[in-house]
């Protein structure tokens, strides 16, 4: 029997950032399920394939190999051989891996890959369903929220560094966008699992909110392993 943290929630939640920092401290396989339908996206656009033709999309999925491997602990991220890790950071990556996650056969295959994962390691799994469907057994579910003015201050930043003439407003449409899309679309869309605690890093440093979830886990780890004795 494996350990497996599920962590949910809106965008520039910080989910990755805290998920990366649990896994190497708990030496668990850390799982960026975004990252999967972000190079889903990408091949969409590579292929001029729109992401809102499902039909085309659904046709497509056959040709597409997704991929996961881990590089010094570092997930990379294949697109039909090719790693791509470093290609999904766009904002119209954001837009295609959003749009497309909604159709229920995209779903289906990466949902797959990330349950096989999740069988075989010790994971820390981020993502919108992770909590709800994807690891509905997990030891510790996490739903990662912050305020949307923190949110948008934190992806603002983050784009700021790639490319200096990027505009706040525009982040912040793109951003609110995009979580009504993920919270409001028919499959798996995002939502607090019953079991998951909440956890508001609007006002907490990433080591605070690393240590809360560590915290949690200790502590649903010891009631877990006193359940199975
Ligand atoms: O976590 P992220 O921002 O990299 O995810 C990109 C998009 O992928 C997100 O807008 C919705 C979708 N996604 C999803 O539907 N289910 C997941 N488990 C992870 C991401």
């Amino acid at each position: 029997m494996n350990y497996k943290i599920a962590i949910d929630g809106p965008s520039s939640s910080g989910k990755s950032t805290v998920a990366k920092l649990l896994a190497k401290k708990l030496s668990f396989v850390y799982v960026d399920t975004g990252a999967m339908y972000r190079a889903m996206g990408l091949y969409f656009i590579i292929n001029k394939i729109s992401c809102d033709d499902e039909g085309n999309i659904e046709k497509s999925l056959q040709d597409i190999n997704i991929d996961i491997k881990y590089v010094n602990g570092e997930q990379q991220i294949y697109l039909n051989s090719e790693n791509v890790t470093d290609l999904i950071r766009t904002d119209l990556v954001s837009k295609y891996a959003s749009v497309s996650s909604a159709y229920l056969k995209v779903r289906e295959k990466l949902v797959a890959i990330q349950r096989e994962l999740g069988q075989k390691n010790n994971v820390i799994m981020d993502g919108r369903d992770i909590g709800t469907v994807v690891l509905p057994d997990a030891t510790l579910k996490i739903y990662l929220t912050a305020s949307q003015e923190e949110r948008v201050e934190r992806r603002y930043k983050e784009l700021k560094q790639k490319d200096s003439s990027i505009l706040k407003e525009d982040v912040e449409g793109g951003m609110i966008e995009r979580d009504y899309r993920d919270t409001h679309r028919e499959n798996s869309p995002l939502k607090k699992a019953e079991d998951a605690i909440v956890v508001d890093t609007t006002k907490l440093s990433i080591e605070e909110v690393v240590d809360v979830i560590l915290k949690l886990f200790i502590e649903k780890r010891g009631n877990y392993n006193e359940k199975i004795k």
